[in-house]
């Protein structure tokens, strides 16, 4: 009996040993130790030893399972823990693979414009301000020598909310509320920027727009006078839309100026020669200025014989055509990505 202890210890040890699996080696606890397992049947067949032979045979019997059930033990501490690593092995991440990328937006070509006039008019010494887009009859129309029913009006077809609020035509509402909330204090140099609305829907019309507006008013003594003007507009012009551009003024008719002027700029696509575009005249309308009309100042609590000033407006959308010589309108405002990201300031730095 005892020779054939030793022989299972030996298999079962054999065996124990070359197991790869943890399912391999729980059959083999069930094959030697389990209820119907042969070191057990060994202990069955005790009953026809010898009362002497009992307990030698007992104990080896015993000190055999022992060391089976710690081989077992430990082999499968073993294929656990080799288990784990082909686990870890196969779900390794690679950290030098390079990951997907995030898609940096760019800035509207719009907003680009409005950051670089806010940038250069605060180097000039201009405070930037802004204004309700729903906006009084008043602030918009009568405070700028527009009455009611003055023929100019037919020029900005509103939307009225009701019969005293619409959404403003224009910023120049902004200088009526800048001269308002500052009442005599000199010398005012401020430039707004902001969406505008008017009733109309074309190829070259959207009925929400960009413009900016800029107005400076001060001491009769200090003689702001046309040639600031014209200054102020050349370097506005050559810094945001280009720096070989020349201006040319035109005299014309806003309300709110006396003298008025329609600004026209050198043509962006032909350079001044002559082409399609300008119609033959090298020149493009840009902006329309002019020295601040009497009545306004008068209106807006600044008595103009004391008081001076010039003012400014135009559509921003227009400025980004020049600026990047973009040819229809349209494109500024149908959010297609291919166009947006063609204006990554990366590109200019
Ligand atoms: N508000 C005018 C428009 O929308 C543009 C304009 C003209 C603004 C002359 C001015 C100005 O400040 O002096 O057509």
């Amino acid at each position: 009996m005892e020779e054939q202890i030793k022989m299972i210890k030996q298999t079962s040890e054999k065996e124990i040993a070359s197991a790869k699996e943890l399912k391999a080696l729980e059959d083999l606890r069930v094959k030697y130790l389990g209820k119907k397992g042969e070191l057990t049947a060994v202990l069955r067949g005790m009953k026809d030893l010898t009362p002497e032979q009992r307990p030698v045979i007992g104990s080896l019997v015993n000190e055999v399972r022992d060391e089976l059930e710690k081989q077992i033990r430990e082999k499968e501490a073993k294929l656990k823990q080799e288990l784990l690593n082909k686990k870890i092995e196969s779900e390794k991440i690679d950290i030098t693979l390079p990951s997907t990328k995030v898609r940096r937006g760019s800035l509207h070509p719009v907003t680009r414009i409005i950051e670089d006039m806010e940038d250069l008019f605060v180097s000039m010494g201009y405070d930037v301000v802004q204004g309700p887009e729903l906006e009084t009859d008043e602030f918009c129309f009568e405070r700028l020598n527009l009455p009611k029913g003055h023929p100019a009006r037919d020029m900005q077809d509103s939307f009225y909310i009701t019969d005293e609020y619409l959404l403003r035509t224009q910023t120049s509402s902004v200088q009526a509320r800048t001269m308002i909330a500052n009442t005599e204090k000199t010398p005012i140099r401020m430039i707004t920027c902001g969406k505008t609305y008017r009733r109309e829907d074309d190829a070259t019309h959207s009925h929400q727009f960009n413009q900016i507006e800029g107005l400076v008013v001060d001491k009769k003594e200090r003689n702001v006078s046309l040639a600031d003007l014209k200054g102020t507009l050349e370097v506005f012009v050559r810094k945001i839309i280009g720096a070989n551009l020349d201006l040319r003024f035109r005299p014309s008719y806003f309300p709110f100026t006396e003298p008025s002027y329609e600004v026209d700029v050198t043509c962006f696509k032909c350079g001044g020669k002559g082409c399609n575009l300008c119609k033959q005249t090298g020149w493009i309308e840009l902006l329309g200025a002019g020295m601040v009309h009497p009545n306004v100042l008068k209106m807006n609590g600044y008595n103009p014989d004391e008081f001076g000033g010039f003012a400014f407006g135009t559509g921003i959308d227009r400025l980004a055509m020049f600026r990047y010589g973009i040819t229809d309108m349209r494109y500024l405002y149908t959010n297609d990505v291919r166009f947006l990201n063609q204006f990554d300031r990366k590109d200019e730095e």
